[in-house]
């Protein structure tokens, strides 16, 4: 049955099997690939995107409940790469083999979104599910404070799509293997 939603800020309708889920629809149908497929079952962050301006799984949400919803991927974060986490990931080098950081960073800008100075332990609480296995979470703690450093100088903003400089390169954050 066809659905209705909003991705990117643009209405898109998909008319796939009811259950399919989200990641499939984003990355197969509409061919948004920066969102990653990691575990498939709501345990690794890879997928996460933002469902109505909340950090989300996208693999284990079912299109049928997508009637309606906004979805914002990491391609539609900021229209060039200027958001201040995506900002602060690059100054930061955050990403080592790449494959998780687009969920680190959905999440990330959700966390700042509702908490624009995050302690460290907003931080480890907010981003405990999104998983690393190259380790760079020392690095992403940083490039939270960084980001949200900026984000106060009214220097991206955390909280919305930013249109600042876009020296950051976009192929590295919106599909950081390139899958
Ligand atoms: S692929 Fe969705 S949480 Fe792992
Ligand atoms: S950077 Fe390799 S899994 Fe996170």
């Amino acid at each position: 049955m066809p659905v209705t939603f909003k991705v990117n800020g643009k209405s898109t309708t998909v008319d796939v099997a009811d259950d399919t889920p989200l990641l499939w629809v984003l990355r197969d149908v509409l061919d948004l690939k920066g969102t990653k497929y990691g575990c498939g079952i709501a345990q690794c962050g890879a997928c996460t995107v933002h469902i109505d301006g909340v950090a989300s799984r996208s693999c284990n949400r079912p299109i049928s409940e997508m009637g309606g919803a906004e979805v914002v991927t990491i391609e539609g974060l900021s229209p060039d790469g200027s958001h201040a986490v995506q900002r602060a990931w690059v100054e930061l080098d955050v990403p080592q083999c790449g494959y998780c950081q687009a969920g680190q960073i959905m999440s990330a800008a959700s966390l700042l979104a509702r908490t624009p100075k995050p302690t460290d332990t907003d931080i480890d609480r907010a981003m405990n599910g999104n998983i690393c296995r190259c380790a760079t979470y020392l690095r992403i703690r940083q490039a939270i404070h960084r980001a949200a450093t900026m984000a106060a100088a009214n220097d991206g903003g955390a909280g919305r799509r930013g249109t600042g400089d876009a020296d950051a390169p976009r192929s590295l954050l919106t599909s950081p293997t390139g899958a």
